[in-house]
């Protein structure tokens, strides 16, 4: 944990551009392991990209926690940050604390938590008990009604200065750095421009510290696409040809092979 607590540190005091990409699975994690990427996100995208859902609200405490155990599990060298879900910090009766530490003990080295009216007040307690956070403003997904649903932030003036406001106030908070969430790229860098943490960019232009994309998008896995996504990819093709294969060897009798049975 205090090597990962160093590289943490080495990332943001660094001049590279930070890169982060989502997982949410063993197998992924022991790929991603072996890849440059600088920090792996167990993110509550996992809503829509694993379970199907449109909502990441649904993501539960126990999903968030067996899905961190997962990817810990696959890349033990990588810097790993851990979705604080809705159901761990904005429902009702919900204990942000005992979630974060549940997810530290999963093996999380830091809870992202987006914010929302009293994500300060949750922020603090992490901090106040040596937990390291990033926060994530824009578009928030977990407010998501709040903002009028899926809207470029940061179009004019006052929003810019609401986010440039929120940034601040997560960094004198003690944050370790923040996602950009679906912006103007001229307020990403305005908002970058003002702060000492680094900012880490999805649909947020360049001038962010870095950029994260969810790792299905970027894989050509998922169906649609936004703006701002680039497939690096086209897996999902690639998955229907390989079990297309398989599917014809099979009907043909030529799988298994003798070389592949005991
Ligand atoms: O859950 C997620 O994938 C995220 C990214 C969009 C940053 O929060």
């Amino acid at each position: 944990m205090e090597k990962k607590e160093a590289r943490i540190r080495e990332i943001i005091a660094g001049e590279k551009k930070i890169s982060m990409v989502t997982c949410y699975d063993y197998s992924f994690a022991s790929s991603l392991n072996e890849s440059d990427v600088d920090i792996i996100l167990v993110g509550d995208s996992m809503a829509n990209v694993c379970l199907g859902l449109s909502d990441t609200k649904e993501v539960t405490v126990p999903e968030m926690i067996s899905h961190t155990l997962a990817v810990a599990k696959g890349a033990p060298d990588k810097i790993i940050v851990a979705d604080m879900p809705y159901a761990g910090c904005q429902k009702k009766n919900s204990q942000p604390l005992e979630t974060a530490k549940k997810l530290i003990r999963a093996g999380a080295d830091a809870i992202k938590v987006e914010w929302f009216r009293g994500c300060k007040k949750v922020i603090k307690n992490l901090i106040n008990n040596d937990i390291l956070v990033m926060g994530h403003i824009g578009l928030t997904p977990q407010t998501i009604h709040l903002l009028g649903g899926h809207k470029i932030q940061g179009k004019d003036k006052s929003s810019v200065d609401g986010l440039i406001k929120q940034a601040k106030q997560l960094e004198r908070l003690g944050a370790f750095s923040i996602v950009l969430e679906c912006m103007r790229k001229d307020a990403a860098k305005e908002i970058t421009d003002v702060l000492e943490i680094p900012t880490i960019g999805i649909g947020a232009g360049k001038h962010c510290t870095g950029q994260v994309l969810v790792l299905y998008d970027l894989l050509g896995l998922y169906p649609g696409k936004m703006k701002f996504v680039r497939r690096f990819l086209d897996l999902s093709v690639q998955v229907k040809n390989a079990v297309n294969s398989f599917n014809q060897e099979v009907k043909r009798e030529t799988f298994p092979s003798e070389g592949e049975s005991f």
